[in-house]
């Protein structure tokens, strides 16, 4: 897996989250995604970008292409915050649980949106979430 390019974005105000959304908007058209993907890519990049800001009380967000190693071109984002954490990570991904006024759908509905999804956290050390969406094959 090879990162072909990478912007790295201060998520640390409300501001932050359309500066982070129109970088993705703009790496989607580049990667000729689907409007679909496009679309998905840009919800789910909104919601992590949303969490990290509120629950994660600041942090950032890496946009990367990225290679397979076969060509295969991917758009990789990682938010990450070294706020309060997840205590329990599965609970935290069930739809409906929230610790705060949301609807408690940002995490599982990014999962289900993207094509990979990692979640890392531990109460009192921060949270890491990784998403990748590869590109349709023509
Ligand atoms: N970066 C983070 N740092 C600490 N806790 C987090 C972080 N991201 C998510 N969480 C925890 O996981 C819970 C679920 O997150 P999720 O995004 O699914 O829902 P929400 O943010 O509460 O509501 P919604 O996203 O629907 O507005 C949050 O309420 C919070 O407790
Ligand atoms: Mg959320």
């Amino acid at each position: 897996m090879l990162v072909k390019s990478q912007e790295d974005r201060p998520i640390c105000k409300e501001d932050d989250i359309s500066i982070v959304r129109s970088s993705v908007k703009r790496v989607v058209a580049l990667l000729n995604f689907s409007l679909v993907n496009q679309t998905k890519i840009i919800t789910a990049a909104s919601e992590l970008a949303r969490n990290t800001l509120e629950h994660g009380k600041g942090g950032h967000a890496l946009i990367q292409i990225i290679d397979d190693g076969t060509g295969r071109i991917g758009l990789r984002m990682i938010f990450e915050d070294t706020g309060p954490g997840i205590p329990d990570t599965d609970r935290a991904l069930e739809d409906g649980f929230t610790t705060g006024n949301g609807m408690g759908l940002g995490l599982g509905g990014a999962r289900r949106l993207m094509d990979e999804f990692q979640l890392e956290s531990h109460a009192g050390s921060g949270t890491k979430v990784s998403i990748t969406k590869w590109q349709e094959r023509l």
